[in-house]
């Protein structure tokens, strides 16, 4: 059954080749993904080679994590490997279908990139990007080509998240939309189809939970007890692990542009921006038993 609003999916075009600009956390995984289950070239990129290289090096480290949990054969890890490949001058995304960035949450840092690709990659070349809570329309708006950008936004861990937002701007072509649903069907993600507005759909929800919690955290409720009363409520996660797995400042990032584009209903935490102001990127870490570690640097505020 076509998802709502998605255009034929005769007008797909094939994703030979695919170019990921950013190498952090996010951006490796969906690298991975990519490579993993289309079984496709994937080429990584960013400022400098040591960011490359720390990237290459999560990647390696998680097929080993598959293959020594079983899941994955030494010989399918290392095919994988082999397509995914590292580069610090983005003239290397010359043969690229598809081009997808997961830089700085920063409009400004956006535009720039989808500049500099659109220099050197084909027409038809697609570019995608991960952002979870900026304009797509704007980020076309000064291309020679904006009907091929579009908006794919995956979910924190990228290989167990079954959903993708897929992001029209209005001057998004059929073909690009199109492309982007198979490439979702092909990594075995379940796509819809979003309206371009700030923090598109899920990030819209979520964050008017995870703002609430924040709001009781502010006025004094310490984070363990919200955590604690949430957990038996059955949500996946507890707030403070979902906040310590996607990174306190990158969510802090998404409630400031939704406290920009809808005001008072999305605030932001002075809270968790003062443990943000000390490097604190998270409260606790998941154990692997499910528990909680709290580091002590934390710990000691
Ligand atoms: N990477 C790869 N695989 C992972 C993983 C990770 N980081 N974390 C868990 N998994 C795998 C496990 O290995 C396991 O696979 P298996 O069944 O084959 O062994 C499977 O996922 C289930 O994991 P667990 O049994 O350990 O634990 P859970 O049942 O708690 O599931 C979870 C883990 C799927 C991550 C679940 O806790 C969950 O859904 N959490 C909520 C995540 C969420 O809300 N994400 C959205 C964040 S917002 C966002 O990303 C938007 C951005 O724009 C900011």
């Amino acid at each position: 059954k076509r998802p709502a609003g998605a255009p034929d999916q005769a007008l797909a075009r094939p994703v030979g080749r695919i170019g990921v600009v950013g190498a952090g956390l996010m951006a490796g995984q969906f690298a991975l993904l990519f490579a993993q289950a289309l079984r496709v070239p994937v080429t990584i990129t960013d400022l400098d080679q040591g960011r490359v290289d720390r990237g290459l090096a999560h990647i390696s480290a998680d097929l080993d994590k598959q293959v020594a949990k079983g899941r994955l054969r030494s010989e399918d890890a290392e095919a994988v490997r082999a397509l995914i490949t590292g580069t610090t001058d983005k003239a290397d995304f010359a043969d690229a279908d598809l081009v997808i960035e997961a830089v700085f949450e920063e409009l400004s840092v956006k535009k720039q990139v989808f500049a500099e690709v659109e220099a050197v990659v084909s027409p038809e070349c697609i570019l995608a990007t991960n952002t979870s809570s900026l304009s797509v329309t704007e980020m076309a708006a000064d291309l020679q080509h904006p009907e091929r950008v579009v908006g794919f936004h995956f979910f924190n861990p990228v290989a167990v998240m079954p959903l993708v937002e897929i992001v029209r701007a209005p001057r998004t072509d059929d073909a690009v939309v199109a492309t982007a649903f198979a490439l979702a069907r092909g990594l075995g993600k379940t796509a819809v189809l979003v309206r371009d507005s700030a923090a598109f759909v899920v990030n819209r929800v979520l964050l008017r939970l995870m703002g609430e919690v924040q709001n009781a955290f502010d006025e004094g409720t310490p984070a363990e007890v919200a955590d604690d009363a949430l957990r038996p409520m059955g949500l996946p996660m507890t707030p403070f692990t979902l906040l310590a797995m996607v990174g306190m400042p990158v969510a802090q990032h998404v409630m400031e542009s939704l406290h920009a584009a809808f005001g008072d209903r999305f605030r932001v935490s002075a809270n968790l921006q003062r443990l943000i102001d000390h490097g604190i990127t998270g409260l606790w870490a998941r154990d692997d038993d499910g528990g909680r570690t709290i580091p002590e640097e934390t710990a000691a505020l």
